[in-house]
């Protein structure tokens, strides 16, 4: 490696490197016989074939934007060609993902290609896990995680090149990197970016970046015959379900790819298939999987693969050997709602981009066919053309505080390459203001510096100092981390979902789910120190919580105490969970800090029980809840999903005598009818009843303290 000069390396220089039995990123090592197997097959990549060309493209330009078909060797190639001619320069070379499924897999791919151990030289890092080391010079990355390091180094000063993958997406965090990088770039001679996607949505990037250089892949495709249903049908499991026996009945050899839009849906559907198809290998892929599971789509089985996944597989995992490929036509999409200042996360058609891309993946190594289970009609008419950037669609408070934190004061003329729609831009600039991050005049607060510094929600750091007044600071951090993880902690598989609930009554806090969860989280841990590994399974198994999340959960407290070590260290003493204040202060502790996602009770017979208190959404409780009878007047939740029926979820009965003093209640912030009327005059009673009750309290001990002096004259 030593001989080859920065960037200014030939393909051939490389090329001899890579054949050569020792390893040239490990000089005592030999080269194991796979590594020469695997190299044989990806130099048949359709990027491998051009990577002179590529080299040429990228020593003479400074950002390169790459397009090419899902497949070519993009994620998994060129950052190593850039990694051998960027050697010499000793900084890293970084190549960010969105999705952190993909990012752990090219990862391991991409090591186990250059025959060198996982977090050595090729390295990953994704928010609460990461294996790198001193010796990474080549990391996968998500694009939030790179965000958050841009945070304190706006030069991206560690890598000789960023390379952004699956620009395609545009997701919100991507769509910053952009910007910062466009402006490192002019600071930084040296940094090289080079932006890569699949071949669609790519006019909007090459306009953002005038100047770039550009590279096409176009790969070889086969023909895929497509076919529609001829008559919709809401029950896409089973009808899926009833494809893939006709193909495995009556077709051809050729592994099938399924798309469902949700984790549930895909356990469900693979457990159907592996019960009645023994002679099928069923494969769930989705990223709350571990990663040891997510490899098992790559080995080899004897018997037809039937891979069950996400929108995962539509651009960022590549599977070989798809022949058929079966499209329910939706995936999961949180989309972030201003007007209701909430991230609603729906089961959504996708767009007419994406199912190309789904069924192109049956045309891979030889024509396919797609069967779409939408109608033709549904496809040209209720599809949209292609999905609209996440910057469009996502909640801006925390990007918008990153940027403060970074010295962009006024985001609104920050150059994006789509600006957000200016009403997501001012809730989020509210939202900030409502949890005390920045001030009248828009200026980051020393709180708003250290909660986007947080691995967790920025939101989180009120719930902490909140929770350090109330003595259980301990407990919010545990929500934290529950809250962060991938999945929830307590499983309810559709099989058993009723065994389910029944086993989680024993964790249940009838006035809190919160505490429910600290509950579990807490019972885990007695267990822990118990129990042997074996048993420990079982126990969580007999429990319906869910050992993966709940190790995660850990892991995230674990590191989050570490952080805030000197906050832990001068608070007060914490209340125990036998404290008859416990329950209290936990629920009146989440009333204060989450005061913003507060709903009240509905009157009369409506049709749901809630409604949201500054926004008058209606919504009830979601069935999992121990409060979803609806006997509690006040709440404060934690998520608004809707999945056709809005829900609450996560909730915790609140008395509104906590929230009274707080600015966001007091009459003049209520939200008003045009005639200046309360728009929800029963938040407005309810509030001052509250208060006259409070006052009464208060009446009564000065009295009381009148009469004590009294007795002691
Ligand atoms: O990024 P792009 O879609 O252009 O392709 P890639 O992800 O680099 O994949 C190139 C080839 O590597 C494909 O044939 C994949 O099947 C293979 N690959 C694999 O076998 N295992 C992985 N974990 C990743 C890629
Ligand atoms: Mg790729």
């Amino acid at each position: 490696m030593e001989a080859l000069l920065h960037n200014q390396t030939t393909a051939e220089q490389a090329e001899a490197l890579e054949n050569s039995r020792a390893n040239p990123l490990r000089a005592h090592e030999l080269h194991s016989s796979n590594y020469f197997q695997l190299l044989n097959s990806r130099r048949k990549l359709p990027v491998s074939l051009r990577r002179q060309e590529f080299l040429d493209v990228y020593h003479d330009s400074q950002i390169i934007l790459v397009s090419g078909e899902t497949g070519s060797g993009k994620t998994t190639q060129i950052p190593q060609f850039i990694l051998f001619d960027e050697w010499a320069s000793g900084k890293k070379v970084a190549c960010t993902q969105p999705r952190r499924l993909a990012t752990t897999s090219v990862a391991t791919r991409t090591a186990t290609e250059l025959d060198v151990p996982l977090g050595e030289e090729v390295g990953y890092s994704v928010r609460f896990d990461k294996m790198t080391s001193e010796t990474t010079r080549l990391k996968y990355m998500t694009d939030g995680l790179l965000l958050s390091e841009a945070s304190s180094d706006r030069d991206f000063s560690s890598y000789s090149c960023v390379i952004l993958d699956e620009a395609h997406e545009r997701t919100l965090n991507t769509d910053l990197l952009m910007a910062l990088l466009k402006m490192a770039t002019s600071r930084r001679p040296s940094l090289k970016v080079v932006i890569m996607s699949a071949t669609l949505n790519i006019d909007k990037i090459r306009g953002y970046f005038p100047g770039a250089a550009t590279f096409e892949i176009s790969g070889k495709v086969h023909p895929v015959q497509i076919h529609y249903l001829s008559q919709s049908t809401p029950r896409y499991c089973y009808c899926a379900i009833g494809v893939v026996k006709h193909i495995h009945k009556m077709m051809p050899e050729g592994d099938i790819l399924l798309f469902l839009p949700t984790s549930g849906d895909i356990e469900m559907v693979c457990s159907i298939l592996r019960h009645h198809h023994k002679d099928l290998t069923v494969i769930p892929l989705y990223s709350a999987l571990s990663r040891a599971r997510q490899q098992e789509i790559f080995k080899e089985s004897i018997f037809r693969k039937c891979i069950v996944a996400t929108n995962v597989a539509e651009t960022s995992i590549t599977i070989d050997g798809i022949v058929y490929v079966i499209d329910s036509g939706l995936e999961i999409r949180p989309v972030y709602n201003p007007r209701l200042r909430m991230s609603t996360v729906l089961t959504s058609p996708i767009s007419k981009a994406s199912a190309k891309q789904r069924a192109g993946r049956a045309g891979r190594t030889r024509p396919g066919i797609c069967f779409r289970l939408y109608t033709e009609e549904t496809h040209n008419t209720c599809f949209i053309p292609s999905a609209p950037p996440g910057i469009l669609e996502g909640e801006l408070a925390s990007q918008i505080l990153l940027l403060k934190v970074m010295g962009f004061d006024s985001v609104g003329t920050f150059d994006f390459v789509d600006p957000p729609h200016p009403e997501v831009y001012l809730r989020g600039l509210q939202d900030l203001h409502s949890m005390g991050y920045i001030d009248d005049k828009g200026t980051i607060t020393p709180n708003g510096r250290v909660a986007a510094r947080l691995s967790v929600h920025p939101k989180w750091l009120n719930a902490f100092l909140e929770g350090q007044k109330n003595g259980c600071l301990r407990e919010m951090i545990d929500l934290a981390a529950i809250a962060s993880t991938q999945h929830p902690i307590f499983s309810r598989p559709p099989p058993a979902r009723f065994v389910a609930d029944i086993a989680h009554q024993r964790f249940a806090c009838p006035s809190s789910d919160h505490i429910s969860q600290l509950n579990a989280l807490h019972a885990y841990e007695s267990a822990m120190k118990t129990e042997n590994r074996l048993r420990i399974n079982q126990w969580c198994f007999d429990a319906f919580l869910d050992r993966r999340a709940l190790g995660e959960v850990v892991r995230i407290r674990d590191q989050l105490v570490t952080t805030l070590q000197t906050m832990l260290n001068n608070t007060k003493e914490i209340c125990a969970p036998d404290d008859v204040e416990y329950d209290t202060q936990i629920r009146k502790t989440l009333a204060r800090s989450f005061f913003y996602q507060c709903a009240i009770k509905n009157s009369g017979g409506n049709y749901y029980l809630y409604k949201t208190v500054h926004e008058g959404q209606p919504a009830g409780i979601h069935p999992e809840s121990a409060l979803c009878w609806g006997n509690k007047e006040w709440i404060v939740y934690s998520e608004f999903v809707s999945s056709g029926t809005p829900y609450l979820q996560t909730v915790t009965a609140v008395d509104p005598a906590w929230l009274i003093d707080l600015d966001f209640f007091q009459d003049e912030n209520l939200p008003k009818t045009v005639t200046g009327d309360f728009k929800q005059p029963r938040v407005k009673t309810s509030l001052d009843k509250a208060r006259e009750k409070t006052n009464k309290v208060e009446e009564d001990l000065i009295s009381f303290e009148k009469l004590d002096l009294k007795d002691g004259e």
